[in-house]
């Protein structure tokens, strides 16, 4: 995700949560392959090798995405997922693993390669992979050095991160009125009334004020307090309890649980509350 660019890259991708489990399957039990099938969303499918047994693999199940920041029933996904992996391959055995990660999608699921629109000339991005990282990234390093070197691509067009996704406009334009509707966040109640009802290995969402704080218990019982507004375009931040993360709806910033920067487009920390709630 760009963090050089504070708003036009930004209104042309959004960001998804995708859960995956890895569970056990015997060797051979299923034909290897890639699988997808069309619910919304979908359900991808891969198979890896078992690095403890050569008699088993390990088959890797996804899907159950949502807006970032913008669910907080991962459990419940988990639990999909696995009912799901059960009912189409009976073979499964234990789940191994299990993760979450995030996606920009961008309108008309193409990533977006090329000159940064509203940029100096030599400024190139190469973002919103829609879930194909690995294909868009060859694909950027090919488009990428051609145009760096002043040769034609035919590619060019296609990826262009300026095009209008003209069969994707609604998509489009819905996208963004979400993200118009999450700054209502600074308005609402917090998630919880006090802080002595977070958990340990939980964190919520408190009203301070006219401000909202972030705050995270950690396995010893301590208390950390970070300011909930995203350093990008101050949205507030959710916490994600799949991944201990505190994520922005807005345009998909995560923060560990102390609120260090893991993924722009913000490119500073959540601050410290000032001031800190009492316990
Ligand atoms: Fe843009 Fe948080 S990522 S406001």
């Amino acid at each position: 995700v760009p963090i050089n660019d504070w708003v036009v890259i930004h209104t042309k991708q959004a960001p998804y949560i995708t859960y995956v489990i890895a569970m056990r399957i015997p060797a051979r039990a299923s034909a290897r392959g890639m699988y997808w099938d069309t619910a919304d969303p979908f359900h991808y499918v891969r198979f890896e090798s078992d690095p403890t047994s050569e008699n088993y693999e390990l088959l890797l199940v996804g899907g159950e995405d949502h807006k970032t920041g913008q669910a907080h029933d991962s459990q419940q996904r988990f639990d999909r997922l696995e009912t799901w992996t059960r009912e189409h391959f009976p073979a499964a055995e234990s789940v191994e693993y299990r993760w979450a990660g995030q996606i920009m999608e961008s309108a008309d699921g193409l990533a977006f390669i090329g000159r940064n629109p509203a940029d100096a000339d030599n400024v190139y991005v190469a973002t919103g992979d829609s879930g194909m990282g690995m294909t868009h990234g060859t694909i950027a390093g090919m488009l990428l050095c051609d145009l760096i070197l002043g040769r034609e691509n035919p590619w060019k067009d296609l990826y262009d991160p300026t095009r209008k996704p003209l069969g994707a406009l609604g998509r489009l334009l819905g996208e963004n009125l979400n993200v118009a509707s999450q700054y209502t966040a600074w308005l609402t109640p917090g998630e919880v009334a006090s802080v002595d009802e977070i958990r340990r290995g939980q964190g919520a969402i408190v009203r301070n004020g006219m401000t909202k704080l972030a705050v995270y218990r950690d396995e010893h019982g301590g208390l950390v307090q970070l300011s909930a507004v995203c350093p990008h375009l101050k949205c507030i931040v959710q916490w994600n309890g799949a991944e201990r993360t505190w994520d922005c709806p807005c345009h998909g910033s995560q923060f560990d649980c102390r609120g260090r920067v893991l993924n722009g487009p913000a490119n500073s920390d959540l601050p410290e509350a000032n001031p800190a709630l009492k316990s």
